[in-house]
């Protein structure tokens, strides 16, 4: 296991679990346990540290207590006793004017460049920033509630994702007024935009002046970092250096660190090893798989466009291939996800009463969440994966896919748009907005020579081997600690 010297306090809008009540109306908990979860859990654990975010309930919920994991769980988060968590838990209109008013329809699409299906409302972004303090406030708490059992200790605040982009700056603040030192860390899990989409948000300057709050701040990818570096200079009128990439920000010195996340490399291969086969029509069906979040940054409709065109143009694989479409359900509360789902449903139905013959249809749609084992009995038994988003911060299904590759090995087709196609080189590429090109490398995927296969993927796995999420979680460490040696060095000039 990775080691922290510092006691960790993270915050993140979720918990590494939701509340619920079972049916017999007892609070268990329910486990999301994504690699982000498995990987820092268990930090938080060993350094006696504590998880801030949300339960999944509501201030008017009335949230009693937080459960303890039941005996049989073997997840992560199993040790993570329940005084180690700290629920936040706002009025569910806020909630929701942060959550989905804020983050949701206007964060995430601006920063994945889509300006066009971004809301600014100024009572939104107030609710953002109330929820932040609030978020910030409870981290306070948790940082005091260390700092009276490990006095000596400097606790690592780490904070997640743009939900709670200005929460840095609050914290600090809090910390100050309780005289009490911390570390302050921001990570972005999707991409930073460019100057030219950041100036679009009415309130920029605030933002980001939020964000510099934190100490150290890490970004997936180097072009992200350089966008964040730029944004603050142009903006801001801050001094910058892009080679050793710091900051400066009101007498301090905040560094930017590209640290591209990665998946627990093991687990998935475990599961990999042992889950049952998939069914399919025939023994030498060809699987293509796409397993996504149902989110219009992940180019769902032009992947169906683009298995359209491959139909047409290759009728010799009808009956040959089948494509399984995993779409996971998420923000149903947001009208644009709505919308999505709906033209979804139409074009893969389309498609199917196209093509389908008596024994065979060429989608095979799950809209719902599956197994982690169903998940690696899908990437083992796929001759071909598509990821292939319009934009992703990184993309963790190219890497799971790898992981998974422990027969014949399958195809992995990726989109320069994903984090996760600056370095995995040796996949096929595509853009999603070129339908025709999309078609013909669905094809050469699905036709490709053994030899190649194996080489190409030999070489992807030894690299998502060597860098798994620990490899992530440790390089993060180490930024940090090198932060604390380093920030009382100059800009130059
Ligand atoms: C992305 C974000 C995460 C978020 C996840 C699921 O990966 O970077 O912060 O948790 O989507 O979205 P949700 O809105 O359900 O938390």
């Amino acid at each position: 296991m990775v080691q922290s010297s510092s006691p960790m306090v993270v915050v993140a809008n979720r918990l590494p679990f939701i509340v619920k009540k079972d049916e017999n109306g007892v609070l268990v908990r329910k486990q999301c346990a994504g690699g982000l979860v498995t990987a820092v859990a268990p930090v938080v654990v060993e350094t006696r540290g504590l998880w801030v975010g949300w339960p999944g309930l509501h201030k008017e919920d009335n949230l009693e207590y937080i459960p303890e994991s039941s005996p049989d769980d073997k997840s992560p988060t199993a040790g993570l006793k329940s005084e180690q968590v700290i629920p936040v838990m706002l009025p569910r209109q806020l909630f929701d004017d942060y959550y989905n008013g804020c983050c949701n329809a206007c964060f995430w699409p601006l920063f994945h460049s889509m300006p066009d299906r971004a809301l600014f409302q100024s009572d939104k972004w107030q609710a953002y920033l109330t929820a932040n303090k609030e978020f910030a406030a409870r981290a306070v708490d948790a940082v005091k509630k260390i700092h009276a059992e490990q006095p000596d200790a400097v606790p690592l605040v780490w904070i997640h994702d743009y939900q709670l982009m200005c929460a840095a700056n609050f914290i600090r603040n809090g910390c100050e007024a309780e005289g009490i030192q911390v570390k302050l860390a921001f990570f972005l899990h999707i991409p930073f935009p460019s100057w030219d989409m950041m100036r679009l948000f009415p309130w920029d300057d605030e933002l980001l002046q939020n964000i510099l709050g934190a100490d150290s701040i890490g970004f997936h990818l180097e072009d992200y970092c350089f966008n964040f570096l730029d944004c603050c200079q142009r903006r801001l009128g801050c001094r910058t250096d892009r080679q050793k990439m710091l900051i400066k920000h009101n007498a301090r010195l905040v560094t930017v660190h590209p640290l591209p996340i990665s998946i627990p490399y093991e687990r998935f291969q475990s599961l990999a090893q042992v889950a049952p086969a998939v069914v399919k029509n025939n023994p030498e069906e060809q699987i293509l798989l796409g397993v996504d979040r149902l989110d219009y940054t992940k180019g769902l409709v032009h992947r169906i466009k683009a298995f359209e065109r491959f139909l047409e143009k290759h009728p010799e694989q009808i009956e040959k291939v089948v494509f399984i479409q995993v779409a996971v359900p998420s923000r149903t509360d947001v009208k644009e996800y709505q919308e999505l789902k709906e033209e979804l449903d139409m074009e893969i139905g389309k498609l199917n009463g196209r093509f389908s013959t008596a024994n065979w249809s060429p989608i095979r749609y799950i809209y719902g969440c599956i197994s982690q084992e169903q998940l690696a009995a899908f990437y083992r038994d796929s001759s071909v994966a598509l990821v292939a988003p319009l934009r992703d911060g990184m993309n963790l299904v190219a890497k799971e896919f790898v992981a998974c590759q422990t027969k014949e090995p399958g195809v992995l087709v990726l989109s320069p748009f994903a984090g996760a196609g600056s370095s995995m080189a040796e996949a096929l590429q595509v853009n999603p907005y070129e339908t025709e090109l999309y078609a013909d490398t669905i094809n050469r995927a699905i036709t490709m020579p053994k030899e190649e296969r194996e080489l190409r993927m030999s070489l992807l796995k030894k690299r998502e081997r060597e860098k798994d999420v620990n490899y992530w979680l440790e390089s993060f460490l180490e930024s940090v600690n090198c932060d604390c040696k380093n920030t009382s060095g100059r800009l130059s000039p």
